[in-house]
């Protein structure tokens, strides 16, 4: 049988853990039996994720902070550290989509903010718990196939996810040595709040967004795709986590169904 608590006395961090894919990882790694330290800026979704964690058995710290705030992330990473100790799994999952236009359109503050959090976010949260990653760890980063092939719009997200894409190969030639192993996941579409594009106050459920494009997908989107429930790229997140040591680095693991 199956050891049901792979991941019983390792650390995880998962940025962007308040809602969607960042949420579903967080709770698969507490499941699997990692104590969690999840990162946003939203207290509310922190609150309800980590009141989920804690049920399960496994001690969990929350982080109120702007990961495209240099200083904020610093403390935020050094907090963690100080109650849970050193990191095994870090996901580098938060991430926006800011700036949705055309570049002749573009807002500037939008267009770099994006670059801000998705790639600079990644960057603050790799750097300041690096010295604290465990021999045999694993960073995972949310990669997404835009960062592979460019889109008519939405070039600062295309952008900033090629920039973390190649950031996770330059990571994977850094840490070998240490016995880090650092790789990509491409989601695919997911069901999140990443689709609400109306902007409305109060976030789409996973199930809203799944009965929303149940019959059409989004323009843009190939034929073959699917839109995905959140927990299907948590249990991908929780494979990489649990790979033994010396496995696979400077890889992409994807869910997308079209070849980049
Ligand atoms: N959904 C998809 O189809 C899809 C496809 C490919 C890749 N991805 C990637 O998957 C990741 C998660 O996306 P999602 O769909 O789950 O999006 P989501 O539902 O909008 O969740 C994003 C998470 O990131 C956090 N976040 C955003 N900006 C932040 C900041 N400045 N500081 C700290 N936390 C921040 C958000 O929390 P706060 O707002 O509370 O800070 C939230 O918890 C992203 O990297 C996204 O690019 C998604």
């Amino acid at each position: 049988m199956s050891n049901p608590k792979p991941l019983a006395g390792k650390t995880a961090v998962v940025t962007g853990a308040g809602r969607g894919i960042g949420r579903a990882i967080a709770l698969g790694l507490a499941k699997a039996g990692a104590d969690v330290a999840i990162l946003a800026r939203t207290e509310s979704e922190l609150l309800e994720v980590s009141g989920r964690i804690t049920a399960l058995d496994v001690r969990c710290h929350m982080g109120l902070v702007d990961l495209a705030d240099p200083s904020a992330t610093e403390t935020a990473c050094g907090a963690l550290v100080s109650d849970l100790g050193n990191v095994d799994i870090l996901v580098n999952n938060a991430g926006a989509d800011l700036e949705l236009g055309q570049v002749a359109d573009s807002d500037p503050e939008k267009w770099w903010r994006t670059i801000e959090i998705n790639v600079r976010g990644t960057y603050l949260v790799t750097r300041f718990l690096l010295e604290h990653i465990n021999e045999g760890g694993k960073i995972i980063n949310m990669s997404s196939g835009m960062g592979l092939r460019a889109a008519a719009r939405q070039s600062s997200y295309t952008v900033s996810k090629a920039g973390v894409h190649i950031f996770t190969e330059c990571l994977a030639n850094e840490l070998w040595p240490r016995k880090i192993d650092v790789n990509n996941l491409i989601p695919g579409p997911v069901a999140t709040d990443i689709f609400n594009r109306e902007r409305r106050p109060e976030r789409y459920t996973p199930e809203e967004v799944l009965e929303k494009f149940k019959d059409e997908l989004p323009p843009g989107f190939p034929p073959q795709e699917r839109i995905k429930h959140p927990d299907e790229v948590a249990d991908l997140a929780v494979s990489m986590a649990t790979q033994p040591v010396g496995g696979s680095t400077g890889q992409t693991f994807s869910l997308a169904r079209r070849p980049f």
